[in-house]
């Protein structure tokens, strides 16, 4: 008889952990998911029968979800801003269900989450369905789990099983789900044309190849993981859609490292977190070559002139060097619009690393669940 010991052994081919075989698996993951969205599998009918009525109806979105999926909303919400020309709002399910919430039926209320049974996200659906919200939309990467079986309409990312604890491939592929909308969205509402629909398309395909180039930074990534390893306080840094990442990678520290991680945007920093900054307290920041990256760089120089450490994740196209106190690892090619999905690649490899030098249980944190269904 197979012991599960040896079960997941062999499951876990070359890897150590699930996280570094998820991780790694990204590439195919994001694919999958993108490759749904390029065989027009993202046409309404393919959210359900109702859904081309429901998005022709819908005049603004609400999204709730936790944890790193509540992230993927954060992110999301640039996208269907600024593509689908949707106003949407975020929030996190536990906080919702509890509040005395303005329904407005004609608001699209969209749930994410990996498992499809966080018990707070569902409750928060169907505390949403009791106000009066008409419409729902589950994105999901479990079938047939709970929120998609009382939505409306779903939609189903394609990372394959996750096992770690900690989310690694559902949430880059929930951005891609998360994208694909927006793009749908856009083009139902006449913000996006043909050519520019084109354009989309040819980023999703440039992704693997993009987040395969990430992953190859994993021996510099795990070289800065020996100096944090001995670090009992980080601040991530991040501005415009790539503040969501920073969040994201504080959360993936703080999960599986146990070092107390916080996120700010950058242009808060002079409103509090600051005062935080000295030689001990490693900042990461998420600065690839976006319309913010001027911004982000005098955010630096304010840390950088209190004695700040700064570990600068940005892509080639910037004209950042390392010099002392600051190091900088370089993604080979600015993403565009899809930038977040491949920043994620090195927050979450810094944690990864960061958890083997200090030998926590990078699959089984303590105190966490893979799915929370109690409250
Ligand atoms: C737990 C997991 C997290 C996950 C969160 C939401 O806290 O440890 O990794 O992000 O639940 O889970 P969901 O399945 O709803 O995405």
């Amino acid at each position: 008889k197979v012991s599960e010991l040896s079960l997941a052994s062999l499951e876990l081919g070359p890897y150590s952990h699930f996280m570094q075989k998820e991780i790694h698996e990204q590439p195919k993951a994001v694919s999958d998911t993108a490759e749904v969205f390029m065989l027009g599998g993202f046409e309404p009918e393919n959210f359900g029968s109702k859904a081309r009525a429901v998005f022709n109806d819908c005049h603004s979105i609400k999204i709730l979800a936790c944890g790193t999926s509540y992230y993927a909303a954060l992110t999301a919400k640039y996208w269907l801003e600024a593509i689908a020309r949707i106003p949407t709002d975020v929030e996190i399910a536990s906080e919702y269900r509890y509040r005395s919430v303005i329904a407005d039926p004609k608001q699209l209320v969209i749930t994410i989450s990996q498992s499809g049974e966080t018990l707070d996200t569902m409750e928060a659906l169907k505390y949403a369905q009791s106000l009066g919200h008409r419409h729902s939309l589950a994105i999901c990467n479990v079938m047939e789990s709970a929120l998609p079986r009382e939505s409306e309409l779903v939609l189903y990312t394609r990372a394959g099983a996750e096992v770690g604890v900690a989310s690694t491939k559902a949430f880059t592929t929930q951005l891609v789900a998360l994208f694909g909308l927006a793009v749908t969205l856009g083009k139902l509402r006449g913000h996006v044309d043909a050519a520019q629909t084109q354009a989309y398309t040819e980023e999703l395909r440039q992704l693997a190849g993009s987040i395969q180039h990430a992953l190859n930074l994993e021996p510099q990534i795990a070289a800065w993981a020996q100096q944090f390893a001995h670090k009992a306080n980080a601040l991530f840094l991040g501005r415009g859609i790539h503040y969501p990442i920073a969040l994201e990678g504080a959360l993936k520290l703080k999960e599986i490292t146990y070092i107390h991680a916080e996120a700010y945007p950058a242009g808060e920093l002079k409103h509090g977190p600051l005062a935080l900054v000295d030689e001990n307290m490693p900042v990461v920041v998420i600065a690839p070559k976006d319309g913010l990256l001027d911004k982000v760089k005098a955010n630096m120089q304010e840390v950088a002139a209190r004695g700040g450490e700064l570990f600068v994740f940005t892509d080639l196209d910037s004209d950042f060097n390392a010099s002392e106190g600051v190091h900088v690892i370089r993604t080979p090619r600015h993403m565009g619009i899809l930038s977040p999905i491949v920043h994620t690649i090195p927050v979450q490899l810094l944690s990864y690393h960061t958890a083997l030098v200090r030998g926590t249980d990078v699959d089984k944190p303590r105190n966490l669940a893979k799915s929370v269904t109690v409250e």
